[in-house]
């Protein structure tokens, strides 16, 4: 399973690449506006110079043909950004279109498997089940998962696997478990992975009993 970052933070992006944990990026306009007042532009081409792998770029247009404009012009910053589209009725429409073009497309706000399947026939080359958010009004975000997994599997359909809106490590788990292909979490998550308690205890341990015998000598 392939590990996104989900933040447009360039410190976090930095932090996360150099431990080898940043396949790819995503970023959506609240992600961006937390930044502060950056260049859109500029700010996806400073992800792309320090990630190769897909960088999503999100329009943030609700109507087709200005998705269309903004996806054109944002595939040109770099050749590994992504565009991401909603998954609405103009979403989709411009997702084929893009597709149709050879630019790849990362379909977000997904809460359905009924919408995944759209998706995937308009030709996204990535589908972001948010699963946070569907656990967030008590449902099950990891049922969607995989329910979309079991389909798209039953059909040999291409488009990747996003789980998204992640919350914890259990989630980064058990997308691993249901075979996700990509999942795209906040660097908190990340953090969290790669703590444990009794890792820190052991390390203090060996550590003590190393200066202890180093005093001996
Ligand atoms: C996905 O690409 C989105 O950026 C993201 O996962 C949304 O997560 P949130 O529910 O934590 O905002």
């Amino acid at each position: 399973m392939k590990f996104f970052l989900d933040t447009a933070n360039l410190d976090e992006i930095r932090k996360a690449a150099v431990l080898g944990l940043a396949d790819g990026v995503t970023t959506n306009p609240t992600l961006i506006s937390r930044e502060g007042n950056v260049d859109f532009k500029q700010h996806i081409a400073e992800i792309c110079k320090i990630v190769s792998g897909p960088v999503s770029a999100e329009v943030t247009s609700p109507v087709k043909d200005d998705m269309l404009r903004e996806g054109r012009e944002y595939v040109k910053i770099a050749p590994n950004v992504v565009i991401k589209c909603p998954l609405t009725v103009d979403g989709l429409e411009a997702t084929r279109i893009l597709n149709d073009e050879g630019i790849k497309v990362n379909v977000t706000l997904c809460f359905s498997a009924a919408q995944a399947i759209c998706a995937a026939k308009a030709g996204a080359s990535f589908i972001s089940p948010f699963l946070g958010r569907l656990d967030d009004i008590g449902d099950n975000g990891l049922r969607l998962l995989e329910e979309i997994i079991e389909i798209y599997d039953n059909y040999g359909w291409k488009t990747e696997v996003l789980a998204a809106s992640l919350r914890s490590p259990i989630h980064v788990i058990e997308a691993a478990r249901l075979g996700s292909d990509i999942a795209t979490m906040p660097y908190k998550v990340l953090e969290q992975l790669l703590k444990h308690p009794l890792t820190d205890k052991g390390q203090d341990q060996f550590l003590a009993d190393w200066n202890k015998r180093a005093a001996k000598a």
